[in-house]
């Protein structure tokens, strides 16, 4: 007998059988969704860096659809996550739409100290995240044409 209620789905993963609680439980968390934020941010800067609008537009779309998973998965930061996205990463937006990279630069700054700020506020001070010196070694950042 197993201890799986009748009510509950099992999950065919192909590979092992999950009821939904414990696909639940395997589903990321900060500590998993951050780093890959972090990746974004990173193409994000060296895309802005190298003009490179459209690369620079899809990673900062791809670090705030990462960032909206997170807090799905971790409801309480959903008020200073979206006030992050709306306020500082909005900047960043706009300067690449307007390929204002002057102020893409500087408002780049600020995000990420706004980011290490929030860090700060979840008790993880040690957490300073920073741009990495050199561009990102798997993706060409120059614009096409
Ligand atoms: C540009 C924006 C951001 C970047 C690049 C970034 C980057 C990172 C990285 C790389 C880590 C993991 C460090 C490690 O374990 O090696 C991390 C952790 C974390 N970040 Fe962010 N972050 C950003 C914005 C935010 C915002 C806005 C919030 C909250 C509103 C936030 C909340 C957290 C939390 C709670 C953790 C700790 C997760 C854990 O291990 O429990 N981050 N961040």
């Amino acid at each position: 007998m197993s201890d799986v209620p009748e009510h509950d789905h099992i999950i065919d993963t192909g590979k092992s059988h999950l009821t939904l609680e414990e696909l639940g439980h395997v589903q990321p968390g900060m500590a998993r969704v951050m780093p890959e934020v972090g990746a974004r941010i990173w193409k994000c800067f060296y895309a802005g860096k190298a003009k490179n609008k459209p690369l620079a537009a899809f990673q900062l779309k791809e670090a705030v659809n990462l960032m909206e998973m997170g807090v799905l998965l971790r409801p309480k930061y959903t008020d200073n996550m979206y006030k992050f996205i709306e306020e500082q990463v909005e900047v960043v937006k706009k300067a690449i739409n307007d390929e204002d990279w002057d102020t893409f630069e500087s408002s780049f700054h600020e995000m990420i100290d706004c980011a290490n700020a929030y860090h700060e506020v979840y008790d993880k001070p040690y957490l300073k995240w920073k741009i990495p010196d050199m561009p990102p070694p798997d993706l060409d950042m120059t614009p096409r044409g």
